[in-house]
C-alpha cells in the first residue's frame, strides 16, 4: 500500500508573521486530519525555522523548495542539506518547471539535487511535466519520461516522490483531466518498473477537483501551489474524501 504525500508548494509566498497567521488556522484544522496521509509546506527559504518551531508536535512536514548538491562552498543563493536539516525539514522540492524555465535547470543538475537529498537523509520530491508546444506536437510522454529518466538516475526509488505537474495546468486553472494525470502517472511508473515509486499530480489543484483526483489509481498525493495559500483551502485539499 503506497502512502498518499499532499504537499504545499507556497513558492515565493509568505512572511514569517503571515506564516505564522497561517498556521494559527492550519495547526487547529490538521488534528482533523485522517493519520494515513503525509502533510507538507514547503514555505520559502526564510519562513523555514519559524515552521520548524510551530510545527512541532503536530503531523505536518517541512519541505524546502530547492537543495545544492554540495555540503558547502561558494554557491551564492543556493542551500545545502545540513542546513535545512538543522531545521527539521524532510522534504526537498527539486526540478520544478519554475526553476528549470527561469533559471535553466537541466535535468543533470536535477538529478545531483535529488541524489545529495538522499545521501543526507531528505526525501526528494522531483517535479516533471510537459509545456503545453510539447503536448500539442505529440511530445509530452517522451518529454516526461526523459525528465524521469535523467531524474532518477543512481537514485534510491523507495526515498523520493515524483511530482507529475504539466506546465499548463500550473496556475492557470485548467487541470490536467483526472483520468489523462492518472494514465501518465500509470505510465511513469511502469517506466520507472518500481510498481511502490509514490507519485503526486500538480497543477491547479483545489478544494472542488481534489475529490476527483485523489480516486484515481496511480496519484498517491498532489502538489499544490495558489490553493495551498490559504489555510482554510489547503486543510480541506489535506482532508479529501473519497467517495
Ligand atoms: P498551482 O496549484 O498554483 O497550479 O501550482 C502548482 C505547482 O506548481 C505546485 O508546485
Amino acid at each position: 500500500m503506497r502512502k498518499t504525500v499532499i504537499a504545499g508548494n507556497w513558492k515565493m509566498h509568505m512572511t514569517c508573521a503571515s506564516a505564522k497567521e497561517y498556521m494559527d488556522t492550519f495547526i487547529p484544522l490538521s488534528k482533523e486530519f485522517p493519520s494515513d496521509r503525509h502533510i507538507v509546506v514547503a514555505p520559502p527559504f526564510t519562513a523555514i525555522s519559524t515552521l520548524a518551531s510551530l510545527l512541532k508536535g503536530t503531523q505536518i512536514n517541512i519541505s524546502s523548495q530547492n537543495v545544492h548538491w554540495e555540503i558547502d562552498g561558494a554557491f551564492t543563493a543556493e542551500i545545502s542539506p545540513p542546513m535545512l536539516l538543522e531545521h527539521n525539514v524532510r522534504y526537498a522540492i527539486v526540478g520544478h518547471s519554475e526553476p528549470r524555465k527561469y533559471f535553466s535547470e537541466s535535468d543533470e543538475q536535477i538529478n545531483l539535487r535529488a541524489r545529495s537529498a538522499q545521501a543526507s537523509g531528505l526525501i526528494p520530491i522531483v517535479c516533471v511535466g510537459e509545456s503545453i508546444e510539447q503536448r500539442e506536437r505529440g511530445e509530452a510522454e517522451r518529454v516526461i519520461r526523459r525528465q524521469v529518466e535523467q531524474g532518477l538516475e543512481q537514485t534510491e526509488l523507495s526515498n523520493l516522490v515524483i511530482a507529475y505537474e504539466p506546465i499548463w495546468a500550473i496556475g492557470t486553472g485548467k487541470t490536467c483531466e483526472a483520468n489523462e494525470a492518472n494514465r501518465i502517472c500509470g505510465l511513469i511508473r511502469q517506466w520507472v518498473g518500481f510498481p511502490d515509486l509514490l507519485i503526486q499530480y500538480g497543477g491547479s489543484v483545489k478544494p472542488s477537483n481534489i475529490d476527483e483526483i485523489m480516486s484515481k489509481s496511480d496519484i498517491d498525493g498532489v502538489l499544490v501551489g495558489g490553493a495551498s495559500l490559504d489555510a482554510k483551502n489547503f486543510a480541506r485539499i489535506a482532508n479529501y474524501q473519497i467517495k
